[in-house]
């Protein structure tokens, strides 16, 4: 069995493109974004790093750190970083992991033998400050990922660890959300004085808790 939602992410120590790193001092007390990429100078994996340094801004200002992981040696990241630069228009501005025995990917479940005995999938492990793994997702190599999506997911367990509530389908910051089950009406009208809609008993709207 892999790693679960709730599970601690595990901890480990890994050279990056910004010096080594021992993963839990690294996270301390932030959220965390870890994710792989199956190989250096691969054009899907080059679009997405130049990407996520686009987003870069959008992450900080969640208070999330962001970390890439490549099979990869550290003189080869460095090389591909002139290339994500020069394509992409955006030079890596977060630590990317050389893990050329594997280490991390074989900690963390990256390699799915099925599909490649030595290529990472693309996994994402969003991390909590409590370091317990909030959102894990693997994508095949072929598909790029959506950061916008990994933005939004981070916006909702943000929301939601502060507040008893949850997000509806295709939610966005900003948008109505639910109340969850185990908030009485009782309880809820102490916390919304404003109201809610409620469209059956376990399904109750209200604007989205500021603060
Ligand atoms: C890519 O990033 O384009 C890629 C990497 C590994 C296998 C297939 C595609």
């Amino acid at each position: 069995m892999g790693l679960q939602i709730g599970d601690i992410a595990p901890d480990f120590e890994a050279q990056t493109t910004d010096g080594p790193i021992k993963f839990h001092d690294y996270i301390n007390g932030s959220w965390a974004v870890l994710f792989s990429h199956p190989k250096n100078f691969t054009p899907v994996c080059t679009t997405e790093l130049g990407y996520t340094a686009k987003l870069k801004p959008e992450f900080d200002k969640r208070g999330v750190k962001v970390i890439g992981l490549s099979v990869d040696a550290l003189n080869a990241h460095e090389k591909w970083a002139q290339d994500i630069k020069e394509t992409q228009g955006h030079s890596l501005n977060f630590p990317l992991i050389a893990d050329p025995d594997r280490k991390v990917a074989n900690l963390y479940g990256m390699i799915h033998p099925n599909a490649s005995d030595t290529l990472t999938v693309r996994s994402v492990f969003v991390i909590g400050p409590d370091k317990k793994i909030k959102l894990t997702l693997n994508y095949p190599a072929s598909t790029g990922r959506n950061f916008d999506e990994i933005l939004r997911v981070i916006d909702s367990l943000q929301l939601t660890a502060k507040h008893q509530v949850a997000t509806p389908v295709n939610w966005h910051n900003g948008e109505d959300v639910i109340i969850v089950t185990s908030v009485s009406d009782e309880d809820a009208k102490k916390k919304y004085p404003a109201g809610w809609r409620t469209q059956r008993p376990y399904l109750r709207i209200v604007a989205q808790p500021r603060g």
